[in-house]
């Protein structure tokens, strides 16, 4: 039985976001879309997030996610030794609703890019979309599987109806 190569990085700094990115590694195995889930902090494990990335495009993977909370470096930290598409998601959160993780994935330096989602269970959703349209470039049916997505998503509210 052969095991299909990841596509898709999916970091993150603690454990405990795995209960908002859990929603990321769902949204990819909608799409079919192979991936990997690490735990990997910028500030925890500095030598082996990098070592992550710097073998990931030689691994085969096409994209990273990388969520953090608080003072969340590790898309940038990823995106510094990389360059692959880098997604970041800000974590909700222990003191400051998230604003503060979104404003320390978002402020990147001119030159070295973070695609930022939004805060929480949105933007970890989103960026497996997101991640989707980017290999859609290439592969033709995950264009189709998003089309088809999209008009899910709009038959559902379509249909809703209110007592
Ligand atoms: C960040 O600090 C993690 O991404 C997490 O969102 C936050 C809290 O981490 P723990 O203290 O719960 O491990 O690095």
């Amino acid at each position: 039985m052969s095991v299909e190569k990841p596509l898709v990085g999916v970091l993150m700094g603690s454990k405990s976001d795995w209960e908002t990115m859990k929603h990321t590694k769902v949204t990819l195995e909608e799409f079919g879309v192979a991936h990997e889930c690490r735990v990997l902090s910028a500030h925890r494990t500095p030598a082996e997030t990098a070592e992550y990335v710097q073998t990931a495009e030689a691994r085969g993977i096409e994209v990273i996610i990388a969520a953090a909370g608080g003072a969340a470096h590790l898309a940038g930290a990823v995106a510094a030794h990389t360059v692959l598409p880098v997604l970041g998601v800000p974590m909700v959160g222990w003191a400051l609703d998230g604003l503060d993780s979104l404003l320390a994935t978002v402020q990147m330096p001119r030159g070295i890019p973070v695609g930022t989602l939004a805060i929480g269970k949105a933007g970890a959703v989103n960026s497996a979309i997101l991640a989707v349209s980017i290999l859609a470039g290439s592969r033709p049916e995950l264009r189709v599987a998003l089309k088809q997505h999209r008009q899910a998503q709009a038959d559902a509210i379509l249909s809703e109806t209110l007592d």
